[in-house]
């Protein structure tokens, strides 16, 4: 199929500031929708297919070799810098594991207090400065807050965090061309991490407890692994919540009937933060890599062809949701979204970013009145604003 007048690009950098051009998917998932894109590569738009493909990983391998400047793909670099949604069975599932153990309910009820006294600390910040900027005193600290926690670090080291999400860092790796003999910054800095760890008695949080403990196919992981994996989950743990966050207050400012609902009715947090993460996903696309040849809707992708995953077109069909366009607290299935992915790559930190979300959301109609837009200034656009724009508002205290 080819719908030779709609042009569209799935990596345009504009989606950041200008929104995603949700018109477009939407002619795109009723003309054509295995879409051909500029770079060649086969955009998946209606959710039925972009579910089947993310479970299908014997026909599907995740791939970011392309947007860490690589363009032939992880093949062609070591194995010990393939991040853990590119590494194959069983070997992935091995590695998975430690994470969500790490990650467990039970470890995360012991951060939320630290998160929500974090959410009031900068709540408190925020309340001294006429206007606050939500998006970098609040979106953008948490998410590297929580990250640091779960690592047992400092605050310095959610600085870098912070940091890191937003200049590049995460999107290299040792072998991405210009990059240092060291690596990356983040590989530095978890190469002296992991010395600090190996040399402690009993390490100092869970996951590099389990880390440093794991037999994988019958070996310790290596030095290199380890830091790969550290890396990756703050890049994947980082940049996303912080998109989720800006939307939810950015939403929140502008819309001052949804605030009034929510502080009526605070069972509705949960549900609010589910209709963002599939109205305006954090993570619009995935890309994979067809290993055999495979045939969506008659369109045969030879092996070797690049699949873009189209989840927050997906997250948007009239097939599956009524009025997708809309923003509704009342979808019957608040939870029915592919926000987080599906199959045995579905995202393990879904849940501290939920968490992180609705205690986000919490604090702040526990602490306001009200979050008012500030006269004459601008948004970012409520489709999809992935980018790093201000978030300005009067914040009045209750
Ligand atoms: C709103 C926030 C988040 C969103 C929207 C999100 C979304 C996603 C999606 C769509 C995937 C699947 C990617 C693919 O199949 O190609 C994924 C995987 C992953 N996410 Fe998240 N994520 C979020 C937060 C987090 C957090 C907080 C962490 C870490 C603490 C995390 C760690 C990971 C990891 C390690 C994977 C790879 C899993 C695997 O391949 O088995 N994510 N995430």
């Amino acid at each position: 199929m080819s719908a030779a007048d709609i042009a569209f690009d799935p990596h345009d950098p504009r989606f950041a500031s200008e929104g995603v051009p949700f018109d477009k998917l939407a002619r795109i998932r009723c003309e054509a929708p295995v879409f051909r894109t500029p770079a060649g590569a086969w955009y998946l738009s209606r959710f039925d297919d972009v579910a089947a493909a993310l479970t299908d990983v014997d026909t599907f391998r995740a791939d970011l070799g392309p947007i860490t400047g690589l363009p032939g793909g992880v093949e062609t670099i070591p194995a010990e810098q393939h991040y853990l949604s590119e590494i194959e069975e069983p070997r992935h599932k091995a590695i998975r594991r430690l994470l969500t153990a790490a990650m467990s309910s039970a470890r995360l009820r012991q951060i939320e207090p630290l998160i929500a006294a974090e959410c009031h600390r900068l709540i408190d910040a925020m309340l001294a400065s006429r206007p606050a900027n939500l998006h970098d005193d609040y979106a953008m600290a948490i998410p590297a807050f929580a990250m640091a926690r779960i690592m047992a670090l400092d605050e310095a080291a959610a600085q870098a965090f912070m940091v890191w999400s937003w200049d590049g860092t995460l999107m290299q790796r040792p072998a991405t061309p210009g990059v240092p003999p060291g690596g990356p910054a983040s590989h530095i800095f978890f190469r002296d991490y992991l010395a600090q760890q190996r040399a402690m008695a009993t390490p100092s949080n869970d996951l590099m407890a389990l880390m440093l403990a794991a037999e994988v196919e019958g070996a310790p992981l290596s030095d290199a692994e380890i830091i790969t994996q550290l890396h990756f989950l703050i890049q994947a743990g980082v940049h996303t919540t912080r998109s989720l966050l800006a939307h939810l207050v950015n939403r929140l400012v502008q819309d001052a009937a949804l605030w009034a609902t929510l502080q009526a009715d605070r069972a509705l947090v949960p549900t609010f933060v589910e209709e963002s993460l599939r109205r305006d996903s954090p993570v619009q696309r995935t890309t994979r890599r067809c290993v055999r040849e495979t045939n969506i809707r008659g369109i045969t992708l030879p092996a070797g062809a690049w699949v873009e995953m189209g989840i927050g077109s997906a997250n948007h069909d009239e097939a599956v949701f009524d009025e997708g366009r809309d923003f509704r607290l009342d979808r019957a299935e608040p939870r029915r979204h592919l926000a987080f992915g599906a199959g045995s790559h579905v995202c393990p930190g879904a849940a501290l970013a939920r968490m992180e979300a609705q205690v986000a959301v919490t604090a702040l109609l526990d602490r306001l009145e009200r979050m008012e837009p500030v006269a004459g200034a601008t948004y970012p656009p409520l489709p999809g604003s992935l980018g790093h724009q201000p978030i300005p508002a009067i914040l009045v205290a209750r």
